[in-house]
Formats: C-alpha cells, structure tokens, sequence
C-alpha cells in the first residue's frame, strides 16, 4: 500500500529501551521508530528495510519486561489527540490518541464533565496499552467504559475498527494478547462514558473511606482523588522505583479447589465470581509465603504489596525473572497454584 511521502519516518539506532520502560530494566532496541500516526504506521509498513522485520509496539513500557534486547523493529506509539466525539443521551463518547498518558486523560474527562474513568486514575501506561490488558481497578474494568478503538494491520498497513466484542475482553486479558499480539497496533481508542453518572464504590478500600469521611454519595472528582490516595499509599510510584504495577495475575480456581485451600488457610482472601468460580488474591498467596520485602538480586517484592515486584536499582530483567520463578515454585509448593505473569515477558 503505498502512502504519501509527506510524514516524515524517524528511525533511531542503538537505542537503550531502560527509560522507555517502567521496570527501568536495561534492553538495546537496534532499530527504533516512533509512530504518531496511521500513515505513519504505514511508512513503515512500505519501507524496504523495516517492513519485513519483526515488530515490537512500545507504548508507555508499563506492562513490559525486558530479559533480553528485543531483536526486532521496536514502534514506539506516540498518537496523540483527545476529543469529545459525541454527547448522546445515555453517554458521552469521547476519543484519545494511543500515545496519550492514561492518567492525563482520565483527569481531563473529568474537568471536562464527562465522569467514568475515576475508578482508573493513575494507572500507569498510555491510552493504548489500556485496552490490551483490559486494565481495571475498584470495581471497574476498562471494558466496561469502552466503545471502539482503531487498528493497523502490520502485514497489509489496513486501518479497521474494532468494537468490544471483536476485543474478546477477559480478566487482564484480550484479542491483542492472543490472535492479534505482534499482529495490529492499536493507534486510537473511544470510551463509552454512560449517562447518569453512577459511582462505583463496592471496593473495601473505598467503602472505608465513605467510612472515614462521612461522605456516602461521593462526586466523581472525590472518588477520583480517593483512588490516587489508595493507590499512592500501597503501590510504588513508577517514576521513582522500577515496577509494572501487579506481576502476576490474581488465579482463578473452582469452587473445589478452593474448598480445599480454605480448609487448610481459611484466612485466604477470595472473592466469588458470577459463574462460580474463585478469584483469588495472589498478593495474599505470596504474602503468606513470607515474600513481603525480601530481594533476589537487585529486584525485591515491594514492602506494601506483595503483588508488585521492583527494581531495587539497577536490576536486570534476569533478576526479575529468577524472583518471579523463585515466588511462582514457592506459591506452588505450598498451595498447588500456579501464578501466571500479568505482563508481557519479552
Ligand atoms: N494482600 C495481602 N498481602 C499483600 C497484598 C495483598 O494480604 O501483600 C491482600 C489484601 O489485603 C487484599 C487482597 O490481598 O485483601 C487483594 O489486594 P488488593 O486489594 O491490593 O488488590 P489486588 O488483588 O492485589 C488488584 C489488581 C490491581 C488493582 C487492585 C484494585 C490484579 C492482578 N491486580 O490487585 O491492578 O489496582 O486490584 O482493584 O488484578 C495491576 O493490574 O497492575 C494493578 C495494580
């Protein structure tokens, strides 16, 4: 498919991925191309050299571990743009670019009016990254919210729309960590923000604090600085230490085999899902294990949740995975779960 020549293609060599990833783990991109647009996308995609060549999309780093140097074409996503594209009378729908900050737009729905996204504030990554693990947080998950997002083919360059059943939304899960991963790049997404605005407030953490304040029919401003209390109070703040917020995906188990570990630890944290199966909470799982603060190497498990793995300073994406492989035997060894990493391991 040939495209105009006009957007200009900026490719990098040699390029040290550490900054461009949340772990800070070191990798060398030996190619790299910063895309901020479809018909930039497809540049690439007609380019002699780079067209052929394996490809590795980059949004904020925020769900990636590098062990090694990717060897492949790394597009860094920089689509920028946010816009109200409709008012209906059930929701606002509202369009950001892929390479916008997350956290930035969620705030800016909200001083535009269009409340939704508050139970989502400060999750790291970009706008782009959202919808490939179906990011969620106290209640709601992204799906939820979601109305469409747009796509690039990596082999034909064919721009295509995808609405929320062609997504295949799971638990941290999607069609871009399946069929589509290594396929498509996702380079806008549209949110579905429903009319009226109901809060979501069955999480503990925030039923504590409608608790704590005296305040039962918070604002969507409040809930929204509630949230970044809470998470500012237990997770690590990216830009000071190293980590992709919850390493490892909460397990999902029968009821059988979960009558069984209650039976041995009826302490065990786990919440009941609408088909009868149980989630269970695997910070809690690696916490009894007695990981809380404890390093291998230069990567450690954070002292206030055991879900969120660090970097200590200057770890290698090898550290982190012998911790990871260290917890995993040990949370096995003990309950018979097997943990699943949340992102994505390169
Ligand atoms: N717990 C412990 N010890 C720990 C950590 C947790 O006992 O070290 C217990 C907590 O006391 C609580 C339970 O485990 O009873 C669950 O912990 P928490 O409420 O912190 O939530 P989570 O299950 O660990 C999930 C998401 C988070 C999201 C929060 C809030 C996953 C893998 N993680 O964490 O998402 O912010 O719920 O909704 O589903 C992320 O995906 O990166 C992420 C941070």
């Amino acid at each position: 498919m040939q495209t105009p020549a006009t957007t200009p293609l900026h490719i990098e060599r040699n390029v040290n991925l550490r900054t461009m990833n949340a772990f800070a783990l070191p990798a060398l991109a030996t190619t790299l191309v910063r895309v901020d647009s479809d018909a930039g996308l497809r540049r690439v995609i007609d380019h002699a050299e780079l067209g052929r060549a394996p490809k590795l999309v980059l949004g904020g780093g925020s769900n990636i571990v590098f062990t090694r140097d990717p060897k492949c074409v790394v597009l860094k996503i920089e689509v920028m743009g946010r816009r109200l594209l409709q008012e209906r009378a059930d929701a606002w729908i509202v369009e950001a670019g892929a390479g916008e900050n997350w956290h930035d737009v969620v705030a800016w729905t909200l001083q535009q009016g269009w409340p939704g996204l508050e139970n989502l504030a400060l999750i790291p990554g970009t706008v782009g990254a959202a919808p490939v693990q179906n990011i969620g947080a106290y209640g709601v998950e992204l799906r939820e919210r979601f109305e469409s997002l747009d796509v690039v083919d990596l082999i034909t360059g064919r721009s295509a729309t995808l609405d929320v059943d062609a997504c295949h939304f799971g638990y941290r899960d999607s069609v871009f960590k399946q069929s589509l991963a290594g396929k498509s790049v996702i380079t806008r997404v549209r949110f579905r923000l429903p009319k009226p605005w109901q809060p979501v407030l069955g999480y503990l953490e925030l039923e504590r604090r409608m608790q704590e304040t005296g305040n039962a029919q918070p604002d969507a401003q409040t809930v929204f600085d509630w949230v970044c209390a809470i998470r500012r109070a237990k997770l690590p703040d990216p830009a000071l230490i190293g980590n992709v917020g919850s390493f490892f995906k909460n397990p999902i188990v029968s009821t059988e085999q979960c009558r069984d570990i209650i039976g041995r630890d009826p302490e065990i944290v786990h919440y009941l899902l609408p088909d009868g199966t149980v989630k269970l909470a695997a910070g809690w799982l690696i916490d009894a294990c007695g990981w809380k603060g404890k390093s291998i190497g230069r990567a450690g498990v954070y002292e206030k949740q055991a879900l969120v793995l660090v970097n200590r300073g200057g770890a290698s994406g090898a550290e982190v995975l012998t911790l990871a492989r260290a917890i995993q035997e040990s949370v096995y060894g003990r309950f018979g779960i097997r943990l699943e990493p949340e992102p994505i391991i390169v």
